[in-house]
């Protein structure tokens, strides 16, 4: 079976949630890349969530957790990037939801909108629901027919 291994990302917004979730991740023996930001210094989200989608989209990592300060901007960045399906999510239930008909690759959250104790538990929950296929994944094709139009 093949490696768990996530990639995780942030701005300046989103870094000390980072380091949180890193921490929760060690932890739980779950292995991750990090792709910055290093510091809590003004940055540009887009430059970080780039990277981290690229390790899903090439297959090294699995899966992306991207933090910034609302979530919004780091999901606008990585559902730019072909095959990346970038979920906000400030509660469990669409992190849930986003996961069993999304098959989402990406959960993107708000580090000045949540709590840390509520991301862990949507990280956690982000990585242990799979996706539930059938009529679903129809209509991810259909997202997909539109990426590959871009219109
Ligand atoms: C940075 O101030 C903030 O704009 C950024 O973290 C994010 O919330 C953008 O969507």
């Amino acid at each position: 079976m093949k490696e768990r291994i996530i990639a995780i990302a942030a701005d300046h917004g989103g870094y000390e949630l980072k380091e949180i979730i890193k921490e929760h991740l060690g932890k739980n023996n779950i292995k991750y890349v990090d792709f910055g930001t290093n510091s809590a210094e003004s940055c540009d989200y887009p430059v970080y969530a780039r990277p981290a989608c690229n390790a899903v989209q090439n297959g090294e990592c699995e899966c992306a957790i991207l933090v910034c300060g609302t979530g919004i901007g780091m999901s606008l960045a990585a559902n730019k990037c072909h095959g990346i399906r970038a979920a906000c999510c400030s509660d469990t239930f669409s992190v849930r939801m986003t996961r069993l008909h999304n098959n989402a690759n990406a959960l993107c959250l708000g580090a000045r909108v949540i709590g840390p104790g509520l991301a862990l538990d949507m990280v956690d929950l982000f990585l242990s629901t799979g996706f539930e296929g059938d009529r679903h994944q129809k209509r991810i094709d259909l997202v997909a027919e539109i990426e590959a139009a871009g219109k």
